[in-house]
């Protein structure tokens, strides 16, 4: 479970918990990744993990979460809606999985996001995950879950967090 809110304890990282608790529930081996916690530069596009088998020429934590990209079964990417995108630590996250090559084919994907204004501000957003996951052979996206929320603490109360549980638990 990828959570890439800049915000602690925020709305779309307590719809990625239900998600996470559900799946624990299910019996799945779950880890939750925030994504504030590490260090990921930006994609530099040199192309060098293209020519050399998937090695990044930067030293970072990419490699590592990489890994454990390739060997989930099922991801879920999780989002707050910033300007109808996805944040910033998604997005340097995303092009950085271009040295994952085709390793990260055939998995199972849940996308995850909250914005301000209800479910039509959230679109560009989930289109936006979508587009990674279309880049991946044999991947799908099996859920998508909205949480209308504006402050922190918003989306206490809200039915995403039972359809957030609900998926992990069947996933
Ligand atoms: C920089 C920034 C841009 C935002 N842009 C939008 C937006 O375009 N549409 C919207 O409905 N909400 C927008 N919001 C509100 C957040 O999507 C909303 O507060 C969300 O619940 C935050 O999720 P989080 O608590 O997981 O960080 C924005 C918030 C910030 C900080």
């Amino acid at each position: 479970v990828i959570i890439s809110s800049p915000r602690k304890n925020g709305n779309s990282e307590m719809l990625s918990s239900q998600f996470a608790d559900g799946a624990r529930k299910a019996g799945h081996h779950v880890e939750e990744i925030f994504l504030r916690e590490l260090n990921i530069s930006p994609c530099i596009a040199c192309e060098a993990c293209l020519k050399n088998g998937g090695i990044c020429v930067q030293k970072d934590d990419m490699k590592e979460l990489l890994d454990k990209i390739i060997n989930a079964d099922v991801i879920a990417l999780s989002t707050p809606v910033y300007y109808y995108s996805i944040s910033a630590q998604l997005k340097i996250m995303i092009d950085r999985t271009l040295a994952g090559g085709g390793k990260m084919n055939n998995k199972e994907f849940y996308l995850i996001t909250t914005a301000a204004d209800g479910k039509h501000a959230m679109e560009t957003t989930m289109e936006d995950m979508q587009g990674f996951v279309k880049c991946l052979p044999g991947s799908e996206v099996k859920g998508k879950i909205y949480g209308s929320a504006f402050h922190i603490g918003d989306i206490k109360g809200n039915p995403a967090l039972d359809i957030a549980y609900k998926y992990g638990e069947n996933c």
